[in-house]
């Protein structure tokens, strides 16, 4: 739902949308008229802040669990010195609980993950369930723990400290819960979009560090976000992987929705990953092979790339032509089958630029 809202804004939207920031005055009193407030602190003409912009608007207009503004610290300098802000964009939810204080906002700086963080910060940590309301909740996050206790007090004396003390540390990044119903095989599930993942007490020993383990495994991006920093991390892992160029960050939602279950179900062997065409584009269009595709705007920009052998398989540019959306997942998975059935030979740098002969 959220998805097709963001797709259909993507359109809608011109791409110099700017933003209309609050001043100074209009800040200070939204802090103390809400019982939560979400403010950018901005410099308009950095490329972050640029970026930030349409999904800002975007959360703004959908947000109904906190007030959502923003400040130009060139123009009204005062509060942004106050509150030391010392880099853009900074993202910060005020609450008018003192008590709560403010959160940093560290994830990504996207209105879906933007409203998910509100809707998480407008919930006690950890939230109360039953067995009937916690789907409720999947509704609301991309990645929820229920904790489930044992019935006596001997089979996990140690799981609740432990559970809340975790689930306060990373209240900003997922949601906690404790269901009411008791059971007689206490464990702690994860519940992602593509599937669920369950882990018994037993499994999770007295140790912080099988819990800590349990949320990062279970957290991990099944699509992850290819940039300089993580690129060497990802060539090294020993898998195959299988790129795909995206040009805005609607686009890349729809991209990772598609190929979900495919990244699961062939996750032992490839790691899909994503590409910033603008940030990254040209190099990544040159080594995998996908120049022609980009020129002719044929095909979607997708390449499968084996980084212990040096094969590259780019998308063909003559294969479809699907405008410009991402590719559907039978389109991806029937490439993937092919490449592992030897049908697509890999491309050579020197011969051209594609696969017209396919
Ligand atoms: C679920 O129901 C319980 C009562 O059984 C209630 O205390 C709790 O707040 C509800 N949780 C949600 C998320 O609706």
């Amino acid at each position: 739902m959220r998805l097709t809202n963001t797709a259909l804004l993507a359109l809608v939207a011109s791409p110099a949308a700017a933003w209309k920031h609050a001043s100074e005055a209009n800040i200070r009193k939204a802090l103390t008229d809400n019982e939560r407030t979400l403010v950018a602190f901005v410099e308009p003409s950095l490329e972050p802040c640029k970026r930030l912009d349409i999904e800002w608007t975007q959360a703004a207009k959908e947000a109904t669990d906190a007030a959502v503004l923003s400040i130009d610290c060139t123009q009204d300098t005062k509060l942004c010195a106050e509150l030391d802000v010392a880099s853009y964009p900074a993202i910060r939810l005020f609450h008018r609980d003192s008590s709560r204080g403010v959160q940093r906002y560290r994830g990504v700086r996207e209105a879906p993950d933007l409203l998910a963080f509100l809707r998480r910060a407008a919930r006690p940590v950890p939230s109360t369930v039953d067995e009937k309301n916690f789907t409720t909740l999947l509704k609301d996050d991309f990645v929820v723990f229920v904790a489930r206790y044992g019935k006596t007090s001997n089979d996990d004396e140690t799981l609740p400290a432990r559970f809340e003390q975790l689930a306060s540390t990373y209240a900003d990044r997922y949601t906690f819960a404790v269901s009411t119903d008791l059971t007689t095989s206490p464990s702690v599930t994860c519940y992602r979009s593509h599937g669920e993942l369950v882990r018994t007490a037993a499994e999770l020993d007295a140790s912080t560090t099988a819990l800590n383990a349990f949320i990062e495994t279970c957290a991990a991006p099944l699509v992850v976000d290819l940039t300089r920093r993580n690129e060497l991390h990802h060539m090294g892992t020993g898998k195959s992987l299988v790129h795909y160029l995206y040009s805005s960050a609607s686009e890349r939602r729809t991209y990772i929705k598609e190929v979900q279950k495919l990244a699961q179900t062939y996750g032992e062997y490839l790691q899909f990953t994503t590409v910033n065409l603008r940030e990254y584009g040209d190099d990544m269009l040159k080594a995998l092979g996908l120049q022609k595709s980009a020129a002719q705007k044929k095909g979607p920009l997708l390449a499968v790339q084996n980084p212990s052998n040096g094969d590259v398989f780019p998308f063909p540019a003559a294969g479809i032509n699907n405008g410009d959306g991402p590719p559907a997942a039978a389109v991806v998975e029937k490439f993937l089958l092919d490449i592992i059935q030897g049908a697509v030979p890999p491309w050579m740098p020197g011969a051209g630029d594609g696969h017209d002969e396919l």
